[in-house]
């Protein structure tokens, strides 16, 4: 059965010794790579599905790049709301996506079309895509209707009920629209808040997974920043494909579930 991986949140700076809060998210990037290589190296490939960096400093890059040249598969990366388009191309140029010049991918397995989006909006933390990402959508989808496709992105296309909901994707009626027109949408993985949902929105199935870095639990309180972070667990998506459907695991590798000191997350929406 084809099977791939999803990693998301790795939150990552450039210093591998600097903590982040009272994570190492280089440690956690590590972690994750182990358990690939070791649990699953019959994965096709492995995408990390955005926020890969903490600061969007290149040096974050540089520390994603020690993880993923450890791989025993190929991976591909794709933007979140704390990436920084430009820096990331700079240590990964064969990411960029000739045609719509985002770091989109579509990689084909056996009986499956993958898709991953780029969703980062610059200088928000919701997310969005470009007209040309569209039209390039539309046409990966057409050129495949009878294959199932699976669709990746940092952002989700459903608000899942949290106080984070107002920096979701902002364009979901127009996704939504463009991945119902064939039929072949089987599923979409996203990461973005740091929780595992699965649901339907507008027909279409979605998950969410927990991400390499810290987790939101309980997720229905509010108001932020008091929503409560935990150091764990640290949660990868294992995804098996087959012409009947799509199975997406969602597995552990740190399951470490410690409250997390709330000052590390004081923010302002407004900045
Ligand atoms: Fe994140």
């Amino acid at each position: 059965m084809p099977k791939f991986i999803v990693v998301s949140d790795l939150h990552l700076v450039p210093d591998p010794e600097e903590l982040s809060c009272t994570l190492n998210p280089a440690e956690r990037l590590h972690q994750a790579v182990d358990h690939i290589n070791e649990t699953h190296p019959d994965a096709a490939f492995c995408i990390f599905a955005g926020d890969l960096a903490d600061d969007a400093a290149r040096g974050a890059y540089d520390v994603l790049k020690s993880g993923t040249d450890r791989l025993a598969m190929p991976s591909y990366p794709t933007m979140g709301n704390h990436d920084d388009r430009a820096l990331f191309a700079e240590v990964y140029p064969q990411h960029v996506n000739a045609e719509t010049g985002r770091i989109d991918h579509v990689l084909d397995l056996d009986g499956c079309r993958v898709i991953v989006l780029d969703t980062l909006k610059v200088g928000d933390d919701a997310g969005e895509m470009s007209d040309v990402q569209f039209d390039w959508l539309d046409a990966r989808l057409a050129e495949m209707r009878e294959t199932p496709v699976v669709v990746v992105s940092h952002h989700g296309i459903a608000n899942v009920g949290t106080p984070l909901d107002f920096i979701s994707f902002t364009q979901k009626e127009r996704l939504a629209e463009i991945l119902t027109r064939y039929g072949n949408v089987r599923q979409i993985i996203s990461g973005h808040v740091h929780l595992s949902t699965a649901g339907v929105w507008l027909g279409i199935p979605f998950t969410t997974i927990a991400g390499s870095h810290y987790t939101i639990h309980p997720s229905l309180k509010g108001p932020i920043p008091d929503i409560p972070r935990r150091a764990g667990p640290a949660q990868m998506a294992v995804v098996l494909t087959s012409p009947e459907g799509v199975v997406v695991h969602h597995e552990n590798f740190v399951d470490g579930n410690d409250l997390l000191p709330a000052e590390f997350f004081r923010w302002d929406p407004d900045n």
